[in-house]
């Protein structure tokens, strides 16, 4: 999945200082300068044990550029979200999924575990499913996002939408919007799944209440009888 990061600063351009320069340095700005990176490195050099494989870890990423630095206060952001543009001056630290939420008035996407394991955050970025609560917002820049608002409206439901109610495909709906987000992108890259397919396609997604058996009904309406319940 392509996502736009925050500019890249060429090594050469931009040497990186010492920690002990940049806090020696002017204001908020150098001390806000020091990096995970150098973090990092210094958890590496002292824990003997993780030291070799953070070590490599750095350097893989080193030998594909260093990325500048960004906060940690808050910077302007801007996003393209349902095909409408947005913008938002957030810390870097912001999820994408707290800058849906807490920012932009979208509260479709769901918080429930925060840590990329439920789904029920599941918002596509330019077409692929992703956990809105594991990528920063900063990250998300330039991809166009769509969450559950911009599947489809109560007045102009997608045929997933219809699907689930047609289905009972929830009972709480707390995992609703993001199984039906989930389910759209199933059925765009897979116009008539099998259970296979579902199951695989959809094993990102929990839900606490069982309703299961009825996502995959909704599946299988919504692909035209393309896939079986059970
Ligand atoms: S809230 Fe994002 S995966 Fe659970
Ligand atoms: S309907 Fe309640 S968690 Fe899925």
């Amino acid at each position: 999945m392509a996502q736009t990061r925050y500019p890249k600063t060429p090594r050469e351009e931009q040497p990186e200082a010492s920690p002990a320069e940049r806090i020696d340095g002017a204001g908020t700005k150098a001390r806000g300068s020091f990096s995970r990176r150098q973090f990092l490195r210094g958890s590496a050099a002292a824990g003997a044990a993780s030291a070799g494989l953070l070590s490599g870890i750095l350097d893989d990423a080193e030998a594909q550029g260093e990325p500048g630095v960004a906060g940690p206060g808050a910077v302007d952001m801007a996003f393209k979200i349902n095909g409408k543009a947005y913008v938002a001056t957030l810390e870097p630290r912001v999820t994408l999924l707290d800058a849906l939420r807490n920012h932009l008035d979208l509260t479709g996407a769901k918080k429930v575990c925060d840590r990329g394991t439920c789904g029920a955050c599941t918002v596509l970025l330019n077409g692929d499913p992703v956990y809105a609560c594991s990528v920063l917002a900063i990250e998300a820049q330039g991809a166009d996002i769509t969450t559950v608002e911009g599947i489809g409206s109560p007045a102009n439901m997608h045929p997933i939408q219809q699907a689930f109610v047609d289905n009972d495909a929830q009972q709480c709906g707390f995992c609703t919007p993001g199984f039906v987000v989930a389910s759209a992108a199933l059925l765009n890259r897979h116009p008539n799944p099998d259970q296979d397919t579902v199951h695989r396609e959809l094993g990102g997604n929990l839900c606490r209440c069982g309703t299961y058996a009825g996502v995959r009904a909704a599946v299988a309406q919504a692909a035209g009888g393309g896939t079986t319940n059970g």
